[in-house]
């Protein structure tokens, strides 16, 4: 996957020369590149910012550099432009699992105010928002996008199977975790996980999974079609929660 990234800050996004996307950059899953708006001035100050029109507080990119830096990112991929914004489309794992079937992403990092309405109009295809927050500049919103979809890029975890089980990926939660030692204190590692039987472990970790999102992220649930056994287990969940 190839990825370009305007940016007034493409050194933000060294965070992700490490870990899982540093190791898929490593292999050539995916090719990060960058396009800085600053690269795209034509004046001495190399001015990226400017005042609203109407007036008010804060700056908006400039118009010129950021279109250039669009047009360069175009003319070397057909993929959609995807502006990050709060105002935008809210991010999640089904919007990663898309992303992750393209070849190519032109990801637009916003900075001030954001940027010239008129090339929301014209030249993006898409907003992604990261949540009902506000960031200062787009860059580590675009960096939760790249890494949540290089995740899911074939080959870039050790297993594969680990991301079908993360929270999310079938509108659960994950189940818990538990590493030696098996006793901490007077804390101990639930007996089922210690036993081998792998079809109980299964039993067990489908039924926290189901547990753990009815109780923190019951609004999952309402898109989750519940199999025989799963309303079976999650029943059992609830009676033992309750007792
Ligand atoms: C300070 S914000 C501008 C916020 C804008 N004035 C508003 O209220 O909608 C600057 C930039 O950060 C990025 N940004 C901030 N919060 C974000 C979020 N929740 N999701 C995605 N991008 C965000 C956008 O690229 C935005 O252009």
């Amino acid at each position: 996957m190839d990825i370009q990234i305007i940016t007034l800050f493409p050194e933000m996004f060294t965070a992700l020369n490490s870990s899982i996307p540093g190791r898929a950059q490593k292999q050539g899953l995916v090719r990060l590149s960058y396009l800085n708006p600053r690269d795209f001035t034509y004046d001495k100050h190399k001015t990226v910012d400017d005042k609203p029109y109407g007036g008010g507080p804060g700056m908006v990119m400039k118009f010129q550099p950021l279109r250039a830096a669009i047009q360069a990112a175009k003319r070397t991929s057909s993929s959609p432009i995807s502006y990050l914004s709060p105002q935008g489309k809210r991010f999640n794992q089904a919007a990663a699992k898309e992303l992750s079937q393209r070849k190519a992403l032109i990801l637009i990092a916003g900075r001030y105010e954001g940027i010239d309405q008129r090339l929301i109009d014209k030249e993006i295809d898409e907003e992604w928002s990261v949540g009902d927050f506000i960031l200062s500049g787009g860059e580590l919103a675009a960096m939760c996008l790249i890494d949540t979809v290089v995740r899911l890029l074939e080959g870039a975890l050790g297993h594969s199977e680990s991301a079908l089980q993360d929270s999310f990926s079938r509108s659960l939660l994950d189940y818990p975790h538990y590493t030696r030692p098996a006793k901490v204190d007077d804390q101990t590692v639930p007996s089922v996980l210690l036993e081998g039987d792998h079809e109980a472990i299964s039993r067990w970790r489908l039924k926290q999974a189901l547990g753990q999102t009815w109780l923190r992220r019951p609004d999952l649930l309402k898109n989750h079609i519940l199999s025989e056994q799963e309303r079976v287990l999650l029943a059992e969940f609830i009676h033992e929660h309750s007792k």
